[in-house]
């Protein structure tokens, strides 16, 4: 096997690679979006890839074809710290050695000019790729996941003293307070999440700021006139990390779901879920998606509950 830096020359066959490894993510998760089978739309994708900052791709061959291919890129690194994505669509290989050779060549350059973080988004349903990845020393991070709007018979039954309703502007300072809950949660074991708490009053500010904001519909679960538990519905669309081939065509989003320390493990998480849930059927969405970090283990339980499957885990290896 050879690897060498990608070319514009290769771009059709890693194409050809996406679009087949995407067909067979398709045939065990139906609800991802068929257009990716094309290798004219897994082409742009890559494209868009290498178009951006920081990329460096290399590429596989065997016997005079081309075998895998892998683009790392750089992100944020307030948030992520010094490091390389592989994205959704930054890799797919024949076979798993091809990508322990692809990762191995890469990773030399990348590591010999920066000490970094890297981070691989697979196909949750892909064994093969995913072992693969395991045996170069990544672990799993994050879970994107997805399932279909309930049909049209499906109703919240939350517990009688539990209502379920849209937020007022009154509701503020309790929105701000729950809107506190993950990045409190995030600290703790066996998350120890290091990114920084933002000051309350801040946090109502931009709450307040974009209250009328159309795109996004914010749910309170209320327990004797008290709001326990809040949920933020929109459009996957408005997600930032569920890009590329992690979109379905069309899918709502259960970006943000909170409820008080005191108030969990009594079905208020699932009554914010199964309203997220409504809304999306109700707005016109065949799928609804969402994600969560897998340390996060009342969320991974939550989410699982409710019918979510995972379509792509997000992968971390630290080389610092
Ligand atoms: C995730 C969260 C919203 C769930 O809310 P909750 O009110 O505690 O959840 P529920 O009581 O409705 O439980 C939902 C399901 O998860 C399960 N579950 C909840 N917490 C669990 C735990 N700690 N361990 C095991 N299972 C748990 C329940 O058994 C239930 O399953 P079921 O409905 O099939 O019985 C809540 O834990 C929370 O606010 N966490 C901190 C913030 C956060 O993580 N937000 C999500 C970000 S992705």
């Amino acid at each position: 096997m050879q690897v060498r830096p990608f070319e514009p020359v290769d771009l059709d066959g890693a194409a050809a690679l996406l679009a087949e490894r995407h067909r067979r993510h398709r045939a065990a998760e139906p609800l991802l979006d068929p257009a990716f089978e094309e290798p004219v739309d897994a082409r742009r994708e890559i494209e868009e890839l290498l178009a951006g900052d920081a990329a460096a791709g290399r590429v596989a061959h065997r016997g005079g074809s081309l075998v895998g291919y892998l683009v790392g890129i750089s992100k944020d690194r307030e948030t992520w710290g010094t490091n390389v994505w592989i994205e959704s669509a930054g890799h797919a290989a024949a076979d798993p050695d091809v990508v322990r050779a692809l990762y191995a060549d890469a990773a030399a350059v990348w590591v010999e000019s920066l000490p970094a973080n890297h981070y691989v988004v697979v196909p949750a349903t892909d064994d093969e790729l995913m072992a693969a990845w395991f045996g170069l020393d990544f672990g799993q991070q994050h879970v994107h996941a997805v399932r279909e709007a309930p049909p049209a018979s499906f109703g919240i039954v939350p517990r009688a003293e539990l209502t379920i309703r849209p937020a007022r502007r009154a509701d503020l300072p309790a929105l701000a307070e729950l809107e506190l809950v993950l990045p409190r949660h995030s600290q703790g074991s066996p998350i120890f999440s290091r990114l920084p708490i933002e000051p309350i009053d801040e946090v109502h500010a931009e709450l307040e700021a974009d209250f009328d904001d159309p795109r996004f519909t914010t749910l309170v679960a209320e327990v004797d006139g008290l709001v326990v538990g809040s949920a933020i519905a929109c459009s996957l669309g408005e997600s930032k990390s569920n890009v590329s081939l992690m979109r379905p065509a069309a899918a709502g989003f259960l970006g943000y779901a909170a409820v008080l320390p005191a108030a969990r493990g009594l079905g208020v998480g699932r009554a914010l879920g199964e309203a997220v849930l409504a809304w999306g059927r109700d707005a016109g969405y065949p799928a609804i998606a969402t994600d969560w970090r897998s340390t996060n283990l009342p969320a991974d339980a939550a989410w699982r509950a409710l019918g979510f499957r995972p379509t792509f885990r997000r992968l971390h290896r630290g080389i610092t």
